[in-house]
């Protein structure tokens, strides 16, 4: 069996400032010594020079929470791979539910945001997820394989990126997934994957083992380990719990 390091990234979302950030960057700078898992923060544009700044020689790694699919130019309030890279951004989150809710965010343009990410260095973490009234009506497993399928075969050959399952209705509701169901619809995802890139080729089906499948939707120090413990998956995408160091901290400890 593959194994594979857990990864605990925390997304801010829209929240932070100059000083709240100091010292939650600082503390975890402090206090991440000899943890097992990756740690990374995605964090608001403006805050990413000070990311840079106090995590530079520590081993948590940061990113931003989207980008533009186009190269820089004429797109007035876009932000291009290329600056994140100038802020030695490693990770970025894609397709989060509330960027394809509030901004409409299509499975395509997701899937054309992922590869830009992956060709320009960056590692994507691509995130998938059902609302509550497809979960009720048994369409969750046909939603996301609807959120996979525009994936193009460079990212999969490759295998650099990162997925995210996020049920929408455990988004920020503190109505985490259970254990179980978590673990259903990893193993799904992870076959489909599977699958996919043994069509494109041998290699790409040994390399798809390694990606790391992530589980957000009210993680929290409570709920962690028993999440953290299924086979598939690998790590957790925090929200609310990212944003108080010793409710991160736990969670990264619990990994
Ligand atoms: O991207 C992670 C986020 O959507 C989860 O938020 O507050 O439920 O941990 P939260």
């Amino acid at each position: 069996m593959t194994q594979r390091k857990k990864l605990i990234a925390g997304n801010w979302k829209m929240n932070g400032s100059l000083s709240a950030n100091q010292a939650l960057l600082s503390g975890l700078v402090g206090q991440s010594q000899g943890l097992v898992a990756d740690v990374a923060v995605c964090v608001p544009f403006p805050y990413l020079a000070q990311a840079q700044e106090v995590l530079k020689d520590s081993a948590v790694a940061w990113g931003a929470q989207t980008l533009s699919e186009r190269e820089p130019g004429a797109c007035t309030g876009e932000v291009a791979a290329s600056m994140l890279q100038e802020f030695g951004c490693r990770y970025v989150i894609v397709g989060h539910s509330e960027r394809r809710t509030l901004f409409g965010e299509s499975s395509v343009v997701v899937a054309q945001k992922a590869e830009h990410a992956r060709v320009s260095g960056l590692c994507p973490i691509i995130c998938v997820g059902e609302t509550l009234a497809e979960r009720e009506s048994g369409a969750t497993l046909n939603v996301l394989k609807s959120q996979l399928e525009p994936l193009r075969a460079g990212l999969l050959t490759s295998a650099d990126f990162v997925l995210a399952y996020e049920p929408v209705w455990a988004i920020g509701t503190g109505k985490t997934a259970s254990p179980e169901q978590a673990q259903e619809v990893h193993a799904y995802l992870r076959n489909w994957l599977v699958e996919r890139a043994a069509a494109i080729s041998l290699e790409a089906q040994q390399r798809i083992a390694g990606v790391r499948i992530l589980y957000g939707g009210s993680m929290k120090p409570a709920n962690a380990q028993s999440l953290l413990a299924q086979p598939d998956i690998d790590g957790g995408l925090i929200g609310g719990a990212s944003l108080v160091l010793e409710e991160f901290l736990a969670i990264c400890r619990a990994a």
